[in-house]
């Protein structure tokens, strides 16, 4: 007899980006056609999926050792696991050899085959590995699909793939070309999410600024024509490489009601010799100037970013520019990261020459002057009235509502008697408390 069981249950573990969140989320729906459903805890699950990240070291490390630490504490059980994610794209059959503990790795361009390799798993095939190359002059394209973000709100991906080759980043070799989905097909994906009770749209890519429909229509006009089409109250989009944002593009933030006054745009460095060996395509006072012309024509926009600090050959020079830029651009809201070489770029080339304890400290100096900033950024809303969409109640408290401001700050607040998910309600801003704000719908006189 097999000691292997039915795979009914599964349970699903994500690292990094809203792209990976939206991926799982598919397999999710994908294992749920197979009549499998969501364990009660990782314990109980017969399928684990670990959908990795490695964008950077740590979390690539981070999503290996999870994926050994599942198999390792099913004493009695036979428990399958797959890799899925960018990990398991760049590693591909190699990493079978490297931890034997995996049934399956699965690349993000075959999530498709999930419910055949899980058949496979049941008859007790394996390993498994099902990776499509991706082909330089021929973009794979596989079918991307929306998934739901809560009951209200869903991810709508519009372009995948990286054609930008930034010199630290793997996702150009992961993730492939950027090939943008057809507008058609967005809108009426939007129109049938707005029918089952969406109420907000976050567009997602890698590069959302070089969205190409193949008729030829661009970004900005992509966002007009969802606004027109008036299904759903809120537009978001992630995110937006600074080199490409065009005068069309802030003119539609600050014109259209529904698209969110917020805009995701990475820095990476403020020094200009290393935005040239990261090969970003921009100078930081073209940063500067971008951002001056975003705060100038939508003024209460929020700008967050993404910063590196430890880049082959930054000097204490050149980190003192990034923290220059950081004052003068005064960011809502910012992730940073030490440099880590990743496989097959081109920084990987150069000499990592920045010791981790001077990348650590950077660090640090850099994340308490965000924390400076980010809290003004907050303040600066008390005492304001702010539109909010209501996500539902805290998770603290189920007397107090949560919802996001137009430009993406979480706000808890109390005496919305009516409060619905979904629903748009103004709120007035008593405090900032923390990372979120803190307010009351004002009793009607
Ligand atoms: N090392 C450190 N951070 C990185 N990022 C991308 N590649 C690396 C790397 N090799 C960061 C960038 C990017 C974010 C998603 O991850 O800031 O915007
Ligand atoms: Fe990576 Fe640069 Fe492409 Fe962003 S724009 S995914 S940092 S290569």
């Amino acid at each position: 007899m097999s000691v292997y069981q039915e795979i009914k249950t599964f349970y699903i573990k994500t690292f990094g980006c809203q792209m990976n969140e939206h991926d799982s989320r598919r397999m999710a729906r994908l294992l749920k056609g197979l009549g499998m459903s969501p364990a009660r805890s990782r314990q109980e699950a017969d399928l684990v999926i670990v959908n990795s990240c490695s964008v950077r070291a740590k979390p690539e490390h981070k999503a290996l050792s999870e994926a050994g630490r599942y198999r390792r504490n099913q004493k009695n059980r036979h428990v399958r696991v797959i890799l899925a994610g960018c990990v398991a794209q760049q590693g591909g059959a190699e990493l079978i050899e490297k931890a034997p503990y995996l049934d399956a790795v699965l690349g993000p361009d075959a999530i498709g085959n999930l419910p055949d390799i899980v058949k496979r798993l049941q008859n007790n095939e394996g390993p498994i590995t099902d990776v499509i190359e991706h082909d330089l002059d021929n973009p794979c394209f596989t079918p991307l699909t929306t998934t739901k973000h809560s009951d209200v709100s869903a991810l709508v991906t519009i372009m995948k793939g990286c054609n930008n080759f930034c010199s630290y980043c793997i996702v150009p070799h992961v993730r492939g070309r950027e090939v943008s989905r057809a507008r058609d097909e967005i809108l009426s994906e939007i129109e049938k999410l707005a029918h089952s009770g969406c109420r907000e749209v976050t567009l997602l890519g890698q590069n959302v600024n070089s969205y190409r429909d193949p008729s030829g229509l661009g970004f900005p006009d992509l966002l007009h024509e969802i606004d027109r089409q008036g299904a759903v109250e809120r537009i978001r989009f992630t995110t937006s490489h600074p080199k490409d944002l065009s005068n069309e593009l802030i003119s539609a933030v600050a014109e259209l009601e529904r698209v969110c006054e917020h805009v995701h745009l990475a820095l990476q460095s403020g020094s200009a010799s290393v935005l040239q060996r990261m090969n970003r395509g921009y100078s930081p006072d073209n940063f500067v100037d971008l951002a001056k012309k975003l705060r100038g024509a939508v003024p209460d926009i929020s700008i967050t970013t993404d910063i590196i600090v430890g880049f082959p050959g930054e000097s204490d020079r050149d980190f003192e520019d990034t923290l220059d830029v950081v004052r003068r651009v005064a960011f809502d809201q910012a992730f940073s990261f030490k440099y880590s070489p990743r496989p097959k770029t081109a920084a990987a080339g150069m000499n990592d020459d920045v010791p981790e304890r001077i990348k650590a400290d950077r660090l640090e100096v850099l994340q308490n002057l965000l924390a400076r900033i980010e809290a003004e950024s907050l303040v600066r809303l008390e005492g304001k009235m702010q539109e909010v969409f209501i996500s539902g109640p805290s998770k603290r408290d189920a007397q107090i509502s949560s919802g996001r401001t137009r430009c993406n700050r979480v706000v808890n607040f109390e005496n919305a008697k009516s409060a619905r998910a979904g629903t748009l309600v103004d709120v007035q801003i008593l405090e900032a408390r923390g990372h979120t704000l803190w307010g009351r719908v004002p009793l009607a006189t």
